[in-house]
């Protein structure tokens, strides 16, 4: 038998994989290509992957015959129980040291029980989060590998070579360990629902407040993706809001307005619910996408509910449009700011030491949320790699200082035209809520301890005989109950 060739194998033929494939063979590597359906190799090697050192395998013990050790194959199958079948099916041909990688959207709870159960076996296992969709895999995607450590050195060429450049620099970077690919793909998931939730609220305002045509805000999103917003979703927006049916119609508007979603925006909102982080913007973008979906019921609500009388404008026109821009761009800090706080949190508690500045770069390009503000985000981890939030940098402290004014603005405008704005007004509360010294959770305190003796502490400098410091407090409230607090009741 002769000398195996391939420098990588890829198990899945969707448009995903034979892109992916065409990409790293033009990157100079040699792939192998395997489906289950195995008459999707044939089609792929006599039409799309003609003429390329492409190889074809019509069996998973062909596929790892026909690769150079260690191992490296790919998997990008639908993700959930798919994955685990064809990583039975490759172990009794894999060897020690030999490397999985899964491409797909799985779950990081899911990567983190692979790597540890190929590990267990002597074999290598990596979860990456590969962005940019048909045509980020053709050209270059956002590639975000994590698993076990030990397979970096072996995949980084490759993987390196495969992925968006910005500046000379690739969109890929060792994320960290175990499932810590797949969950920063997943906060990139929920990041990519904030910013398209943001541009949606800006799109309602400029056309339901300000009366402005689809064209005309076309030509706002384009002069704004020369500035700030600089970003692929701001240009395919204009795109989109150019893009006319045969009538002449803005195709768009006949769009039936119910949002789909697969559920990675939401496993990013039940991450941030379950660390305790206040990642608000993304679980509001999750929530309008699931308002959206109850469109009879809000159709059958907007005959009985009546909202303010919509006034037209009188304000100047251009200033308000600039204050838009501005709160988007405000919204959108908080936004990453969440994001990172999230991935900080997980961080500490799985113990990852994940490279803030390194996802950063990886978004810079290739991904759906690529941007210029990436490349800040980047700048602000490479000065302070253990920045406790975005919001303490100084290029975003400063940034949201001189937005904020027109952020406000915007927002007090819509409420009185009645027009939601979830992402730009939770932006705002957050915002307004972390730079507040002190919140209104002393009364929460007290009225958990009221009626439940949960107990509190002490406000700083409030000291005395009854409070007193770094002790839990009850307080008989009413002279009726006990002094037992909830916490020394045994169960
Ligand atoms: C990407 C996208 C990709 C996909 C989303 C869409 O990074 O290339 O995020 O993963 O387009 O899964 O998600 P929804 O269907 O949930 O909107």
């Amino acid at each position: 038998m002769s000398a195996p060739v391939g420098d990588i194998g890829l198990i899945g033929l969707a448009v995903m994989g034979q892109n992916l494939i065409l990409n790293m063979n033009d990157k100079g590597f040699t792939v192998v290509a395997y489906n289950r359906t195995t008459s999707k190799v044939d089609d792929f090697l006599a039409n799309e992957a003609k003429g390329t050192k492409v190889q074809g395998a019509h069996s998973i013990q062909e596929l790892c015959a026909k690769l150079k050790r260690p191992r490296k194959i790919i998997l990008l199958v639908k993700a959930g129980p798919a994955v685990d079948s064809f990583i039975q099916q490759l172990e009794p041909y894999l060897e020690k040291g030999d490397i999985v990688i899964d491409g797909g959207n799985s779950h990081y709870p899911d990567s983190i029980r692979r790597t540890k159960e190929l590990e267990a076996k002597g074999l290598l296992f990596v979860g990456s989060g590969v962005s940019g969709g048909e045509e980020g895999a053709r050209h270059g995607p956002s590639l975000m590998p994590g698993g076990s450590t030990a397979a970096w050195p072996a995949i980084k060429e490759i993987f390196q070579k495969t992925a968006a450049q910005v500046n000379g620099e690739p969109c890929c970077d060792w994320v960290g360990e175990t499932g810590s690919g797949h969950y920063v793909k997943m906060v990139h998931n929920g990041i990519e629902y904030g910013d398209m939730q943001l541009i949606a609220e800006a799109y309602d305002i400029l056309k339901r407040g300000l009366g402005i045509s689809e064209s005309e805000i076309a030509d706002i999103f384009t002069t704004w993706n020369k500035g700030v917003l600089d970003s692929f979703l701001i240009e395919i927006t204009a795109n989109i809001l150019k893009f006319n049916d045969d009538d002449g119609e803005p195709l768009v508007t006949k769009i039936l307005d119910k949002a789909g979603q697969k559920g990675t925006g939401k496993w990013t909102a039940i991450a941030a619910l379950d660390a305790g982080t206040a990642v608000t913007l993304i679980g509001e973008a999750v929530f309008a996408r699931c308002l959206s979906a109850i469109k009879e019921e809000r159709v059958r609500a907007s005959k009985v509910i009546n909202g303010p009388q919509r006034e037209s404008f009188r304000g100047d026109k251009q200033q308000f449009i600039d204050d838009l821009e501005q709160a988007l761009y405000a919204s959108k800090i908080i936004s990453y700011t969440q994001g990172f706080m999230l991935m900080r949190e997980t961080a500490k508690e799985l113990s990852w030491n994940l490279n803030y500045a390194g996802i950063a770069r990886m978004w810079r390009g290739g991904c759906i949320i690529k941007s210029v503000f990436l490349g800040d985000i980047t700048s602000a981890y490479e000065k302070n790699k253990d920045l406790e939030s975005l919001l303490f940098d100084d290029f975003f402290n400063k940034a949201v200082h001189k937005a904020q004014p027109g952020w406000r603005r915007v927002i007090a405008q819509a409420v009185l035209w009645g027009i939601p704005t979830p992402a730009f007004s939770t932006a705002l509360a957050f915002f307004d809520g972390y730079r507040s010294e002190v919140v209104p959770a002393n009364l929460l305190q007290a009225q958990r301890d009221y009626f439940g003796a949960h107990t509190f502490r002490v406000m700083p400098g409030k000291e005395n005989p009854r409070l007193v410091k770094d002790r839990d407090i009850h307080i008989n409230w009413t002279g009726r109950g006990g002094n037992v607090s909830a916490s020394s009741y045994s169960a």
